[in-house]
């Protein structure tokens, strides 16, 4: 298929990392469209292991050409630090591109996220802290300074002062914090540009001429359809849309051409940091989940909330994506378990209800009814083919299936980039 999305459709940290870098070998183009450096794709392949923030997980492909689209918000310093690790690791980082659109974090978006988080005191999100959602507000409020604007160093220079003084009266009058010097921030930021220079490009153009061609497009999703601000738990969520739709806006490409939606779920639910989350387990399985699967946040290094597979939000997520295809990750976890649950439906005020409501205040009155499985409790990281699977992990993957009435295509049962079943060929 030439244009396929990979889009995480739970709470994020899916293992869309691990996807996007085996696919990418096959892809001419990757892009990400939303999102920043909130994200973090763990990928494991013949170079070793890597945490990616920024950069596409595509980076590793022989010949794929990598983009950031206009939808993603840019901490150049996050970005540099990040291309040196790779450059310093053998990575050739030469065919790697960003959106002069892209909006650009600014040290008081940072300063900002973690000040709003601390006023929120007991309502606090449990945001990365990295500026994310400042950054998207300033953009929507028409005060945010894109990668463009570093080219012209006076327009720059004039359009920080005015943003800069606003944002200094928010710090120290509101938050009674230090304010920011103008000339240490422009400063900084003329030398991010002149290190960034080479990497500036109108993306669209690369992009049009990619589809025009026929080329294979990959779009690398971040965080998950539950996190939109939208469609997810708000006010829960992030700032930009993790979703197929969010595809078009954050990377500027039609809807009619995007050929497949390969939609990533965990065999089971996690998420960091609050909001509701109708299938979390508070139990020791919970905990055997975490630490057999290093369940911990690759960007912040917080603890993930475990639970079981939560098939309503699944059928909502499939829903509000259109997902032409679905692979399952990190299925080899479940290995230990002897026993397994899916939740089919909610019950909420003793009526039994089969979607996933709007609202945080009825979700988290929702009560998941679950339908039970037998573990298989065998190691399944070696298996290459569907059939190798023991018939009690295919019944699960079926039932899967069957509630989210999407067939599967990919199934991952381990880190490393050839642990995977393809059931179907998908790029
Ligand atoms: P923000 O995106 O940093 O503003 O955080 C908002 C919410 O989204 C918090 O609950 C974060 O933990 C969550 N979040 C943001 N990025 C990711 C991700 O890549 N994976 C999982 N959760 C994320």
């Amino acid at each position: 298929m030439p244009v396929t999305a990979v889009i995480g459709a739970q709470w994020g940290d899916e293992g869309k990392g691990k996807i996007v870098d085996l696919l990418s070998r096959r892809a001419d183009l990757v892009v990400r469209f939303s999102g920043g450096d909130n994200a973090g794709h763990t990928v494991v392949n013949e170079y070793g292991e890597f945490k990616l923030h920024l950069v596409p997980s595509g980076i590793f492909s022989p010949r794929a050409v990598c983009l950031l689209g206009n939808g993603v918000v840019i901490n150049p310093a996050v970005l540099l630090e990040e291309l040196r690790l790779l450059k310093g690791r053998g990575i050739d980082t030469s065919r790697f591109f960003i959106s002069d659109r892209a909006h650009l974090i600014m040290p008081y978006h940072v300063l900002l996220d973690g000040l709003e988080e601390e006023s929120r005191a007991k309502k606090a999100i449990g945001t990365t802290r990295k500026g994310i959602g400042p950054a998207f507000s300033d953009k929507a409020a028409r005060l945010g300074i894109r990668v463009g604007d570093l080219v012209d160093r006076e327009a720059f220079l004039e359009r920080l002062r005015s943003i800069l003084e606003y944002k200094n009266l928010i710090l120290t009058r509101v938050y009674e914090a230090s304010p920011l010097s103008l000339d240490e921030v422009y400063q900084s930021y003329c030398q991010f540009g002149e290190r960034l220079a080479p990497y500036i490009k109108d993306t669209i153009i690369i992009l049009e001429q990619a589809i025009r061609e026929q080329k294979k497009v990959l779009l690398e999703g971040a965080q998950g359809a539950l996190l939109d601000p939208d469609f997810g738990t708000y006010p829960y969520t992030t700032s930009s849309s993790p979703l197929s739709g969010g595809v078009c806006l954050g990377a500027g490409i039609s809807p009619l051409s995007l050929n497949q939606i390969l939609g990533v779920f965990k065999s089971y639910c996690t998420r960091v940091g609050e909001g509701p989350m109708p299938t979390e387990l508070q139990d020791e399985t919970a905990t055997l989940i975490r630490e057999h699967a290093h369940e911990y946040g690759t960007t912040t290094g917080r603890p993930r909330r475990c639970g079981w597979f939560d098939a309503v939000a699944a059928r909502f997520s499939t829903q509000i994506n259109g997902f032409t295809a679905v692979c399952i990750t990190r299925l080899d976890v479940l290995d230990i378990l002897p026993q397994l649950k899916i939740c089919v439906g909610y019950e909420l005020d003793g009526q039994r209800i089969d979607y996933f409501p709007s609202s945080i205040t009825t979700l988290v009155r929702c009560k998941p009814i679950y339908e039970e499985f037998p573990g298989w409790q065998s190691p399944i990281s070696d298996a290459r083919r569907y059939d190798e699977l023991p018939a009690a992990a295919r019944r699960y993957v079926e039932r899967l299936e069957e509630l989210i009435s999407c067939p599967v295509h990919l199934i991952s049962v381990g880190a490393r980039r050839e642990q995977v079943i393809e059931v179907a060929e998908v790029l």
